[in-house]
């Protein structure tokens, strides 16, 4: 969205446009534009800079890091500069970056310029710059970065943070030691925290850095205490009185972790820039797994007398780089906001976004949940809107650039009636989403429903395919699933693009899908909050499907996996005559499975009923599907991810994100020989 620079008064208005960004940034931790958008503004700088030399002024934004501090916070004076870093985009600008580092190296000492350097490669996390300074192995002062030369004292707030120690571990620590790391959010405990912050009804946060930023500038360090920040350290700043300085950046890491801070676990020592390479693809393909956001990866010249003969240019040093990731967030403009129906009537609408590349994919459309979000944002037709794509995450819009609103742009409506079959809509009590009442015969509830039936982990139907099914529901063949069992070969040949041989093997996937399992059937049948597992566990407890049709609601939450609201949903759906219909008509097209003898007594009574394990790491005392199976005949269930359902997390040896999520949720953490002792206890019934 940058305009080329041809003239003094357009780089002055730059200039002008990039301090603004930075006060909203690191001032009011508040952006106005997306982080990408702010590396194009400061690149165009660099570049018009560079190709006009004496256009270049002392107070050009090039020339500064960060902003002003906050006048609330007293200002402390770094003694050692807490530098920005370089950015390369391409894997040329970064082996250039690696070629003008020998050339300055042989240039400078002499140094063969055919030797490899060696690199220290670490995460970027996305976080705010902090320097923790010790003194005798105490925390005295914590700072925020600022402009670089002066930041914020905000060491009550840091004091609040159980990764920041107090006192270093060990005793060799040197007499005076400035720490620099990042503080940051984890992605989970940022979602909870909004969670908290909508039901209050209090404003949200953009994104997880933005509010870990936030957070730590609260002016009550209560505020800050209740907020899930973690520190990671990356380098130091000023020390003194140090007995055994290490040689290298990578020693320097080892060191801080043995004092008891924390430093990032993908922290790696590579031989050359090409290794550098691997690293960046390797941390790319691994990013949408972490549980905190990283921007990039950071290379560090390993060698500390390397970097010193390397030395420091205005903003940044010349022996470290920054390698960006493909932005998460991006500017683009909602060019309409459609309503989509979901598969039980769930009415939800859909911003049809101008295509722009977000995290390196390209993004037309993004969820927006339901009217209430719309409100929330403020959204209008024509709005200029940031967008994210964090992780696997669907593309969300996650506000309006008011300030771009160039017209009295179209207010976004709730639709009065269903979009796809303009039968009634409703609001059912304690939801916020609209919803179709017209189920059986709103042709997208049907289609999806149908499509739903027939899917690998329900009937496993094999070629009944998301456009048969729309042909046939098109062309009237069938209204509900049950419908499927009375199709004939002739009816499915005659369809367009379909041969006798075709319309065969479907007609034999159907029978064959006749002979199935109950969890499987009563998965299939799309009842709303029932997935697999769920099925099985009522499949588990009632063995038959009659008492599960005939169950209260009572009695369903006796039922493992099953509370208030998903058993009135069974019992709904149950009670409606469509569907029972329709089951009926499923058994007499010769629908059968296998019955079982009933659980119920044996698993209520169960010591780890209800219970949700995850197990991280490895262990060293037994293979995890033992202690899986073990956790499971106590009546515990072990999920692989951690939810606001967990109960406890099981941490082996290398935990990795999992345990970062689990402290930031406060869920309880067990090691190893805990959950032994009580498995132990619990099986021999004590
Ligand atoms: S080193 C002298 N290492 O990125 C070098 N910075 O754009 C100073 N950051 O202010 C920084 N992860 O807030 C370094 N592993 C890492 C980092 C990192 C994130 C941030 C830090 C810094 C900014 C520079």
């Amino acid at each position: 969205m940058s305009k080329s620079i041809q003239t003094l008064a357009q780089l002055v208005e730059l200039k002008d446009q990039i301090r603004r960004h930075n006060h909203q940034y690191h001032v009011l931790d508040n952006p106005l534009i997306p982080d990408a958008e702010y590396d194009r503004l400061m690149q165009q700088l660099l570049v018009v800079e560079q190709s006009k030399p004496d256009w270049i002024t002392a107070d050009s934004p090039s020339k500064r890091v960060g902003a002003s501090p906050l006048l609330a916070f007293d200002q402390v004076q770094h003694q050692v500069p807490m530098l920005s870093l370089n950015n390369v985009f391409d894997s040329e600008a970064l082996l250039n970056f690696d070629r003008r580092i020998k050339e300055r190296l042989k240039k400078q000492v002499g140094t063969d310029i055919s030797l490899p350097i060696t690199y220290t490669c670490e995460p970027k996390l996305d976080g705010i710059a902090v320097s923790l300074q010790y003194e005798q192995g105490l925390l005295v002062r914590g700072a925020t970065r600022g402009d670089g030369n002066t930041g914020e004292d905000i060491t009550t707030n840091l004091r609040t943070l159980n990764t920041v120690p107090l006192k270093l571990l060990g005793n060799q620590w040197p007499e005076r030691l400035d720490v620099r790391g990042e503080v940051y959010m984890t992605q989970s405990g940022f979602n909870t925290l909004n969670q908290k912050l909508l039901e209050r009804g209090e404003k949200t946060y953009v994104n997880p850095r933005n509010t870990a930023a936030g957070s730590l500038r609260q002016l009550d360090c209560r505020i800050t205490a209740n907020r899930p920040l973690l520190l990671c350290v990356y380098g130091i700043g000023q020390v003194q009185g140090w007995q055994k300085i290490p040689k290298n950046h990578y020693d320097i890491l080892q060191q801080l972790q043995q004092w008891g801070f924390r430093t990032n676990q993908e922290t790696r020592r590579v031989a050359d820039a090409k290794a550098c390479l691997d690293y960046y693809d390797q941390l790319a393909r691994q990013r949408d797994q972490l549980d905190y956001e990283i921007d990039g990866v950071v290379f560090k010249v390993d060698n500390l007398q390397q970097q010193q003969q390397l030395g420091s240019v205005a903003r940044a040093p010349r022996w470290a780089i920054a390698h960006k990731f493909p932005a998460q967030e991006e500017l683009t403009q909602l060019l309409k906001v459609e309503f989509q129906v979901g598969r039980t009537g769930t009415i939800t609408p859909v911003a049809r976004l101008q295509p722009v590349k977000v995290g390196g994919v390209t993004v037309s459309n993004a969820t927006l949940h339901n009217m209430d979000e719309i409100k929330r944002l403020g959204l209008r037709e024509g709005d200029s809107v940031l967008v994210r794509r964090a992780g696997d995450v669907i593309p969300k819009v996650v506000r309006v650039i008011i300030e771009r609103r160039l017209h009295d742009n179209q207010a976004i409506i709730a639709p009065d009636c269903c979009p796809v079959c303009y039968g009634p809509v409703e609001q059912i009590t304690g939801e916020v989403a609209l919803r179709c009442i017209n189920g059986s015969s709103c042709a997208t509830q049907i289609k999806q429903a149908v499509h739903h039936f027939a899917s690998r982990k329900a009937m496993d139907i094999n070629g009944m395919g998301g456009k048969l099914i729309a042909t046939l529901v098109d062309q009237k063949l069938i209204s509900t699933a049950a419908d499927l069992y009375n199709l004939t070969q002739k009816q499915l040949a005659s369809l367009e693009r379909m041969g006798d041989k075709s319309a065969n093997n479907i007609i034999n996937a159907l029978q064959a899908s006749k002979q199935t399992q109950l969890d499987r059937f009563l998965f299939a049948l799309g009842i709303p909050e029932v997935g697999e597992s769920t099925a099985r566990s009522l499949v588990h407890y009632y063995g038959k499907l009659e008492p599960i049709m005939m169950a209260s609601e009572a009695a369903l939450k006796h039922v493992n996996d099953v509370g208030a609201v998903v058993a009135t949903k069974i019992t709904q759906f149950f009670a409606d005559p469509h569907n029972r219909d329709m089951i009926a008509s499923l058994q007499r097209a010769g629908l059968g499975w296998p019955e079982y003898e009933p659980q119920k007594q044996l698993q209520t009574d169960l010591p780890l009923q209800g219970k949700v394990y995850v197990i991280t790491g490895s262990l060293k005392s037994c293979k995890r599907d033992t202690l899986k199976a073990r956790l499971q005949t106590l009546g515990g269930k072990v999920s692989n991810n951690i939810s606001q359902r967990t109960d406890c997390l099981i941490v082996g040896q290398k935990a990795g994100s999992k345990l970062n999520k689990a402290q930031a949720m406060d869920i309880t953490i067990w090691n190893e020989e805990t959950v032994v002792a009580q498995l132990q206890s619990l099986e021999s019934g004590q």
